[in-house]
């Protein structure tokens, strides 16, 4: 496959992205909330449970592994990067390095891991891997983002995504404006519009081709801590604007994080975009907590509870399917 055929078929006919690539201090504490140890086997029962769901197929066109679970094998000796293909799905690898402080900038961080990219990648695409991802996160506060943050991120994503094609996978670029504060939906508006119209210089400048790579953006919200949060309209019709200043049509698809936001919540944000329309790319999800938090819930750590556990991870996988193709209705939430 090409990546601009990978690009297009993760996206495709609705389908979206399930992003399993929580670190393992990340995966500690989702699994401290649910009182189970993040021990390496209780990672890998918990993302094979995931992966053997029904819902993924049809709904899922890539999941998005941690190192760790990419050389995982299940309890039965398949290898998990296989049981994604087998539903098909198209396997992927987070490949950043996690986030250092700039010097002269509080509160202010870029994320590091281009020292040897290029070997972490080729032996990456020889386990299969066909994508890849890097975050980058923007943090709203006073006097905050700075230009010198903003370019930093924007700058370390570009290198990143040509080192990811150079080595025939799709970049996923992911330039994450946080939801934690109490700024407003236009504060977020504002750091949105200046991370992205960043993002695509630099893409452009390192000769990076747009139609082999997906964005994996935040969506326009108010903070989570502002009194007046925006109602699910605006959040639509605010991230759509601010999409349709900076992306290039040329770009496949649009695969959006979570952030913080409840499950049905995303829903409906990504379900209200796509019946607004008008825009050229695919606009679909990439969600990571609002896929995965009502299957963690009711998996508790027990193997008894594998199969509700799996019901509630397929049907948002549907639900967030019907979203992308703007044919989500909340009655379909009632079970
Ligand atoms: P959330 O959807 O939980 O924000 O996770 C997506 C992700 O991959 C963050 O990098």
């Amino acid at each position: 496959m090409t990546i601009e055929e990978i690009a297009n078929y993760i996206v495709s006919d609705g389908k979206g992205i399930l992003a399993a690539d929580e670190s393992n201090p990340t995966c500690g504490k989702r699994f401290d909330s649910i009182g189970v140890e993040s021990t390496e086997e209780n990672r890998r029962d918990y993302r094979e449970m995931l992966f053997r769901s029904e819902g993924m197929k049809g709904n899922i066109g890539g999941v998005i592994l941690f190192d760790e679970t990419i050389r995982q094998v299940a309890s039965d000796g398949t290898l998990l990067r296989d049981l994604i293909s087998s539903q098909g799905a198209l396997p992927g690898i987070k490949v950043d390095k996690g986030l250092q402080q700039i010097e002269n900038c509080p509160g202010e961080t870029v994320t590091v891991g281009l020292d040897g990219l290029s070997e972490r990648l080729k032996e990456y695409a020889e386990m299969g891997a066909k994508f890849t991802k890097w975050r980058a996160v923007i943090n709203i506060g006073e006097g905050i983002p700075t230009d010198k943050c903003i370019n930093a991120n924007m700058d370390a994503l570009a290198q990143y995504a040509k080192c990811a094609q150079d080595n025939g996978m799709v970049p996923i670029v992911e330039p994450e404006v946080l939801m934690d504060g109490n700024h407003s939906i236009e504060d977020c508006y504002d750091a949105t519009d200046r991370s992205l119209n960043a993002l695509f210089e630099h893409l452009e400048k390192h000769g990076v081709n747009l139609k082999g790579t997906l964005l994996k953006p935040n969506m326009v919200t108010s903070g989570s801590n502002c009194p007046t949060q925006a109602g699910i309209d605006e959040v639509a019709k605010k991230t759509i604007d601010v999409l349709t200043k900076n992306v290039p049509q040329e770009l496949p698809g649009i695969a959006f994080l979570s952030g913080g936001q409840s499950d049905v919540l995303a829903t409906a944000h990504l379900d209200a975009m796509n019946k607004i329309g008008g825009f050229s790319w695919k606009l679909s999800f990439s969600y990571g907590r609002a896929l995965q938090a009502a299957a963690l819930k009711a998996w508790g750590g027990k193997p008894e509870n594998v199969f509700i556990s799996q019901d509630e991870l397929s049907h948002r996988a549907e639900m967030n399917k019907l979203a992308s193709l703007g044919q989500w209705e909340e009655d379909l939430e009632d079970r």
